[in-house]
């Protein structure tokens, strides 16, 4: 199905862009990004029903600040500005910003002072999320605040003639109660947008854009095993059928037979072939002694391309390397020009080696785990393996921490075994976003059948999320725990203590390292 109505969203910096983009879609119009500086020509042909100005970290008085190439208040369709958005607004059309004016930041009311069809349905006073440092203080011409807060006399603004509104706070943040009606209400009422988008008409845009972006050019998709690289293989072979080669590297750092899984997998639910390469020794062998995670990282990223280079040759003139990255791995791996700063080097992403052969194909660059799921569901991929938890790329090597061994990554791995099992056992297997144990490099003593024990600890994890940017810690019931930490003990020989993470993310991450 064509898709004839969108939302475009130029990106100004923010760390949160890509979160409007979800939220317009989560209303079911399609939405995406393009940066701020996007030619007159291209908007032309993106033909939006509505353009967002997102926010950004600059101040709108900053030499080197963000500034649209095109005139985006004479577009012919409504705007509206976020935080950076709304300055930008003001700025351009005559208003006032204040940069010496108080930083804002976290939750704060705002008090509808007009009707308006931006606050359709919204309460009139409402709990909205803040994140600035410059502040309108002026209106521009021909606008009416329609919005103030406690320390944000002017939260929102209209031009009902011009179509254009702003709005100090960010709409598109979970935290702000009524953002998505907000959303809602500009795209549906003020941008009059009709269409039902989802996972059907993502899948037909991405196989047109498939098509068009790699011609007869063939393409290999490395599957890790995981959600995101599976549902991928599905839709390209969708795309470009037999111009797709899969293969599964087994680096020796997965879970227990879940090599099998995947060749058992794709062998009978999809007629894709994929070629299976024993990577154990290189792997283990370059991360011998290794501990710094960074290192690792890079190491496995380089390794995983040593040998796709080598299958690459072996289909002969491969000019693609298809990931799945999504959204959550490109904004914490990558420094970009917002206040996101580099967290870990997703393999996917960051861990890559500079130079590589291959030009890289990542369609999920912009969606979230969630949204990757609708997509693989609607493609056909199985419900029991689309709704796993998600498995990082680097696999247990980021679990062992410290140096890595065979011996320890073999503890580890029935550790993990009896861990998940007891979580299935106990029917929480759905409730928590991802869990897995970790090994620590951290012996203790112990007492077992009279015997001295010094043996390693190991870390049980398990938290709740909606896409992996922030993560709560899961409320494991106590005899849940006390099975798990009982079997580990009594099943694994060399561990002999188990501890529950409780820390959540921020400020810990996900994984351990
Ligand atoms: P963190 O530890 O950064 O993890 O909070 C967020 C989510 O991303 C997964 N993760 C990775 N996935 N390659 C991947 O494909 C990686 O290098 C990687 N590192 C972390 C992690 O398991 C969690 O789901």
């Amino acid at each position: 199905m064509q898709i004839n109505e969108n939302i475009l969203i130029l990106d100004f910096g923010s760390q949160y862009t890509q979160i409007i983009a979800r939220k317009v879609r989560e209303n079911g119009v399609f939405a995406e990004i393009k940066p701020f500086d996007i030619s007159e020509e291209e908007f032309r042909t993106i033909n939006p029903n509505g353009l967002i100005l997102s926010g950004g970290p600059s101040s709108v008085y900053a030499d080197d600040a963000p500034k649209p190439t095109i005139d985006v208040f004479n577009v012919g369709v409504p705007v509206l500005g976020i935080c950076y958005g709304l300055q930008l607004i003001a700025y351009n059309l005559d208003g006032k910003v204040d940069s010496a004016a108080h930083r804002e930041y976290g939750r704060a009311e705002l008090i509808i002072d007009k009707n308006d069809d931006l606050f359709k349905d919204v309460p009139q006073n409402t709990n909205v999320w803040m994140s600035h440092g410059d502040a309108l203080v002026e209106p521009p011409k021909g606008f009416e605040v329609i919005g103030h807060s406690g320390n944000s006399p002017i939260c929102a603004v209209r031009s009902k003639e011009r179509q254009i509104y702003g709005v100090q706070f960010h709409p598109e943040v979970h935290h702000s109660d009524d953002g998505k009606q907000i959303l809602n209400n500009f795209i549906r009422t003020i941008c009059g947008c009709e269409e039902e988008w989802n996972a059907s008409h993502y899948i037909d845009n991405a196989v047109k854009e498939i098509r068009e972006q790699v011609g007869s050019d063939k393409v290999l998709c490395a599957l890790s095993g995981g959600v995101d690289s599976t549902v991928l293989a599905a839709l390209l072979h969708k795309a470009i059928g037999p111009q797709l080669h899969c293969l599964h590297v087994d680096s020796g750092l997965m879970r227990t037979d879940e090599s099998k899984m995947i060749m058992d997998l794709f062998n009978d639910s999809f007629d894709i072939s994929i070629d299976l390469i024993d990577g154990e020794d290189t792997f283990i062998g370059r991360l011998d002694g290794v501990s710094d995670p960074e290192k690792k990282r890079k190491i496995i990223g380089k390794s995983f391309i040593d040998i796709f280079e080598v299958a690459a040759k072996k289909h002969g003139n491969v000019k693609w390397l298809a990931q799945g990255t999504l959204y959550p791995d490109v904004i914490e791996s990558v420094s970009t020009r917002g206040p996101s700063a580099t967290i870990k080097s997703h393999h996917n992403v960051g861990g890559l080696p500079e130079k590589m052969n291959m030009k890289l194909l990542e369609p999920f660059r912009e969606l979230f785990k969630d949204e990757v799921r609708a997509v693989g569901r609607e493609l056909g991929v199985p419900d029991w393996f689309v709704a796993r938890h998600p498995f990082p790329g680097p696999g247990l090597a980021i679990r062992v921490l410290g140096g890595l061994s065979s011996e320890k990554l073999a503890i580890l791995r029935k550790a993990d075994d009896i861990y998940l099992d007891e979580i299935r056992k106990a029917g929480l297997y759905d409730d928590i976003w991802q869990a897995f144990a970790v090994l620590l490099p951290v012996k203790s003593v112990g007492v077992m059948g009279d015997e001295r024990t010094y043996e390693y600890t190991c870390a049980l994890r398990a938290v709740t999320s909606v896409d992996g940017m922030t993560a709560d810690w899961f409320h494991m019931p106590y005899e849940v725990l006390a099975k798990m930490s009982n079997r580990i003990i009594n099943e694994v020989r060399g561990i002999n203590r188990v501890v529950y993470v409780i820390t959540s993310k921020p400020p810990g991450t996900i994984e351990w390292e």
